[in-house]
């Protein structure tokens, strides 16, 4: 990886991605939402398939040349069916929001109505947000957690459900630390005729493995990203039902998309086929019980956690119990400054702003796949304790992120 072609040409970028490289190697990644993928899927994703356009789908494309492009998109489809049991696969979606955008336009009109998780309990932008396009085309309602427990509020939900009549109702969550009842979900849904959206854009991973439950089957619709637990390189994927695949497949290109990006679906084909091997399994066992692991860890030293722990690969801090002076965005600061990267994240019941919010919120996939244990991530639990309780201390994060480089250089990530 010394980018040697790119240092001939642009050694501005060069500087930048070594630089990006070795951030990677000695920092650790808590962003919930990211993971490392194998170099495997960094080749294929660097590949000559990014010059070719293969508007439209194997077999039935608008241009020629496209049979290379076909075998990696029907072997990424057999793939993605083989890991989460889909009837149909659209493996092009640029990304999981996409995704989302695809089955909105393949069944709702605009002004139609979605119901789904309010933010700060753990939804996401794509679900109904006013800044983005679903908050703007279409009429939104949400539901939210239970203040007490922090588990998803299904009698709420259904209750929203009966009175606001939704024409779709969007479960699979960005900062939920719990299993999610698709079967509750489905029930509101079809209490009042609606479609069922499951997005699992974190959770694909731990759904391919079977350590989370499968809405593959239970939803009308399921998208995800391909590039947190399931590892498989930048981009989204949209499953659905036969009775929904010529519309799908029509929401994707051309309703909302050009050309596909095939180099990113080879590195979903050659991500889909590492996880179809039986470590990934073990993989996706060990990112949950590393994340229980950073819950007892961080409980035991006083933070209060959304839900009071987890069932996947998140853990989400209220920090206003332990540390009420202390926002999630400066405990971000002093982390990064100790090369722990993780995100300032919104609680429910959030009392800050959104910019600066009273949570954060951490993840194991990235640790996982760089071979930390429960004794490692165990440690790293101390270490994220040790700067939030001391985030104006320059002794402690200087020896938090000295500990931490080493952490890493034990954990090598690329060669
Ligand atoms: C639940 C959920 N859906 C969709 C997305 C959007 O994914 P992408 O960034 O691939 O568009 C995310 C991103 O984190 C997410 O958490």
């Amino acid at each position: 990886m010394d980018h040697e072609h790119v240092r001939e040409v642009d050694p501005a970028v060069a500087d930048a991605l070594a630089g990006e490289r070795d951030r990677q190697e000695q920092t650790l990644a808590m962003i919930a939402s990211e993971n490392h993928v194998s170099e495997a899927v960094l080749e294929a994703q660097g590949s000559v398939l990014t010059n070719k356009y293969a508007e439209g789908y194997p077999g039935s494309r608008y241009y020629a040349g496209c049979e290379y492009a076909d075998e990696v998109e029907e072997l990424v489809i057999e793939r993605a069916k083989e890991l989460w049991g889909a009837e149909h696969v659209n493996v092009q979606p640029h990304s999981g929001t996409q995704a989302n955008q695809a089955v909105y336009y393949s069944v709702l009109e605009p002004g139609d109505k979605i119901l789904s998780l309010e933010l700060n309990h753990g939804g996401h932008l794509s679900h109904g947000h006013p800044a983005n396009f679903t908050g703007q085309l279409y009429d939104v309602e949400q539901y939210e957690v239970d203040p007490e427990s922090g588990y998803i509020d299904y009698e709420g939900l259904r209750d929203t459900a009966e009175s606001f009549d939704p024409d779709i109702i969007v479960s699979g969550y960005s900062a939920y630390p719990r299993t999610v009842d698709w079967e509750e979900i489905q029930a509101a849904a079809d209490a009042v005729d609606a479609y069922h959206l499951a997005d699992i854009a974190h959770i694909t991973g731990l759904v391919a493995a079977g350590v989370h439950p499968s809405p593959v089957g239970v939803a009308d619709f399921v998208t995800g990203s391909t590039h947190k637990t399931i590892r498989a390189g930048r981009g989204g994927i949209v499953m659905c039902d036969a009775e929904f695949a010529d519309d799908v497949d029509a929401a994707v290109f051309p309703g909302g998309q050009g050309g596909p990006l095939m180099h990113n679906v080879a590195g979903k084909a050659v991500g889909f086929k590492e996880a179809l091997q039986p470590e990934f399994e073990e993989y996706a066992r060990n990112v949950v019980d590393n994340a229980e692991v950073l819950a007892e860890t961080l409980r035991e030293h006083g933070l209060s956690l959304v839900s009071g722990g987890t069932d996947n690969h998140l853990v989400l801090a209220d920090l206003r119990d332990s540390h009420p002076d202390l926002s999630g965005g400066e405990a971000e600061d002093a982390l990064a400054a100790a090369n722990i990267v993780l995100n300032g994240n919104t609680v429910p019941g959030e009392t800050r702003s959104p910019f600066d919010p009273s949570g954060i919120r951490a993840g194991t996939a990235g640790l996982t796949t760089r071979g930390f244990d429960a004794d490692a991530v165990e440690e790293v639990g101390e270490l994220i304790y040790r700067v939030v309780d001391d985030v104006d201390s320059d002794d402690v994060i200087y020896e938090v992120g000295e500990r931490v480089v080493e952490l890493c250089e034990a954990h090598p990530l690329y060669e």
